[in-house]
């Protein structure tokens, strides 16, 4: 194995993972530098779990390399300094919430403080309930806390959001902000759009267990910029008059009656814009509810990975 950069707290390199015959993971390669957020992206079965628990030494790969902190996946040495929510379940059935948590922090050499973390994640009301009486949030929300609370250099956080309510979602968001202010290096992968844009330094988009696009959101979301500018008026306005008043490239269509789209090759400019409302102006249309828009994650995800569901 090859070692991986000093900055870098994670490097996969080349990974394949067949079942069958078919590979589920097919020559991955990304890494993830120290104290930032990766989210990795990819639709259901693109081959996401079987990485990150690769990763944890869960798994064995086929081919390809993994480095976690140096290390090879397996490294005992690790066990402390990496923390693990697995996608579903990762706890003993029997035991009471807070009795499991105090258990894992007695493991670490210096531990986050088990009762202020079933704070922070709203577990307090159910500290004394046995793990299988909880809730499926509350569940995850513990399997969170154990992920973290022995202070992990890493933490693998697989769809840590998935099923939670928004007032969870917020906590379990404000969490990993707080593990990165910690300098704690984070692997999530998520479904969700706007919890990637709001949390992640950078994003690997996976499709079919291959990389399909990385970069930061910024980067992901500018590439190939389409600007678009929406607006609300009377319905039928002229469009082909006030194609004529913008500069050549743009496109502008009413769909529904009465809601205007146009959309300019790159970003909209602030004369796009004034063309816009001056052509309105000269027209009497009320140009309402006007907003420039840049294209979402959300956007380019589909655009990558296609609206086809997958099985
Ligand atoms: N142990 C296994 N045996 C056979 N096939 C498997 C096994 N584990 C995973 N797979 C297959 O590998 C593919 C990738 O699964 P994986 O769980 O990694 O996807 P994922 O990206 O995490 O999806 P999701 O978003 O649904 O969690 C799927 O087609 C799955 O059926
Ligand atoms: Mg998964």
């Amino acid at each position: 194995m090859t070692a991986a950069a000093p900055d870098v707290a994670l490097e996969v390199r080349g990974l394949v993972k067949a079942y069958d015959g078919r590979a589920v993971v097919d020559a991955l390669s990304f890494s993830v530098r120290h104290g930032t957020v990766l989210a990795l992206l990819g639709p259901n079965g693109a081959g996401k779990t079987t990485t990150v628990e690769i990763c944890q030494g869960f798994r064995s790969p086929d081919a390809g390399s993994v480095s976690v902190l140096g290390r090879a996946p397996r490294d005992p040495e690790l066990r402390p300094r990496v923390g693990v929510m697995p996608q579903t379940g990762g706890a003993y059935p029997g035991l009471r919430c807070a009795e499991m948590l105090r258990l894992v922090a007695s493991y670490a050499a210096s531990p986050l403080d088990p009762d202020d973390l079933l704070d922070r994640l709203g577990l307090t009301p159910v500290a004394r309930t046995p793990y299988r009486r909880l809730s499926g949030g509350q569940q995850q929300r513990l399997s969170l806390a154990l992920a973290v609370v022995g202070r992990p250099e890493l933490v693998f956080l697989d769809e840590p959001t998935a099923g939670l309510d928004p007032q969870a979602r917020h906590a379990t968001w404000e969490l990993v902000e707080a593990l990165r202010r910690d300098g704690v290096t984070v692997v999530l992968t998520t479904h969700l759009l706007d919890e990637a844009e709001r949390l992640a330094d950078d994003v690997v988009v996976v499709d079919h267990g291959r990389v399909v696009a990385a970069g930061t959101v910024a980067e992901l979301t500018s590439s190939g910029a389409v600007g678009q500018l929406r607006f609300r008026s009377r319905p039928e306005l002229d469009l082909d008059q006030l194609l004529a008043a913008l500069p050549v490239g743009c496109t502008a269509k009413e769909s529904p009656s009465g809601q205007y789209l146009v959309e300019a090759p790159g970003d909209v400019d602030p004369q796009l814009l004034a063309a816009v409302t001056a052509w309105c102006a000269t027209n009497d249309a009320m140009a309402a509810d006007l907003r420039v828009e840049q294209r979402s994650l959300e956007d380019v995800f589909l655009e990558l990975t296609g609206r086809g569901l997958r099985t």
